[in-house]
């Protein structure tokens, strides 16, 4: 096994023992209403992390993000610029489902605050790609997405993040689908422009010990 096998070994591990933690999450009255919850899915190997709102009804039975109507579009704008949803991490602000599908609560999105760092922490993203604007507040808070969709735009941390309208508010107007395909073909500018993630180092045979022990 190669050191970038062992490392995506690692994450994988990590992040199947992160969702397990999420599923287990009763910070917030959500839980109670929700059939499950819908941690997050997908890899690190492009480094982009998409962030959406809420599991709606389809997310909440199937335990998946973004696999309804607004995820088709994802995922089609995601084909667009030849990228597949396995290749891309996708979750969301709030990890289960609003009752009626309602704006999620500020005390519900700071009750989730820490799965999103610990997946950010975790996965350490080259992008944050922000879906509509209870994600964008996340980061700007007080940015209107209008104004600053489409455009890379770093965090006081150093963190950099690309806010793009909501597929679901796509699905109804024309003129925001256009944004959004405008969008992703700035996404992937940035993202040839800028280098990917360097691999890990190989391990040296002293280390190779302590990694396949298992
Ligand atoms: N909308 C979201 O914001 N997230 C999902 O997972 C599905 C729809």
């Amino acid at each position: 096994m190669t050191a970038t096998h062992n490392h995506e070994r690692m994450e994988h591990d990590a992040l199947t023992a992160l969702a397990a933690e999420i599923r287990a999450c009763t910070a917030c009255p959500l839980h109670r209403s929700a059939r499950q919850a819908v941690p997050g899915e997908g890899s690190a190997e492009s480094g982009i992390f998409f962030l959406g709102e809420a599991p709606g009804y389809n997310e909440d039975q199937q335990g998946r993000p973004f696999v309804g109507a607004a995820g088709q579009l994802l995922d089609e704008l995601l084909a667009g610029i030849g990228l597949d949803r396995g290749k891309v991490f996708i979750t969301n602000v709030v990890r289960h489902r609003p009752p009626e599908n309602r704006d999620p609560l500020p005390e519900e999105i700071a009750a989730c605050d820490v799965w999103l760092r610990r997946h950010l922490e975790l996965l350490r993203p080259r992008v944050v790609v922000t879906l509509g604007r209870h994600a964008m507040y996340k980061f700007f808070p007080a940015e209107s997405i209008s104004r600053v969709h489409g455009r890379i735009r770093a965090t006081p941390g150093g963190l950099a993040v690309f806010p793009i309208f909501h597929p679901a508010a796509a699905l109804h107007q024309p003129a925001l689908r256009s944004a959004l395909v405008a969008d992703f073909a700035a996404l992937a500018l940035f993202l040839a422009a800028e280098p990917p993630k360097p691999a890990p180092p190989e391990p040296r045979p002293a280390d190779q010990m302590t990694l396949f022990r298992d």
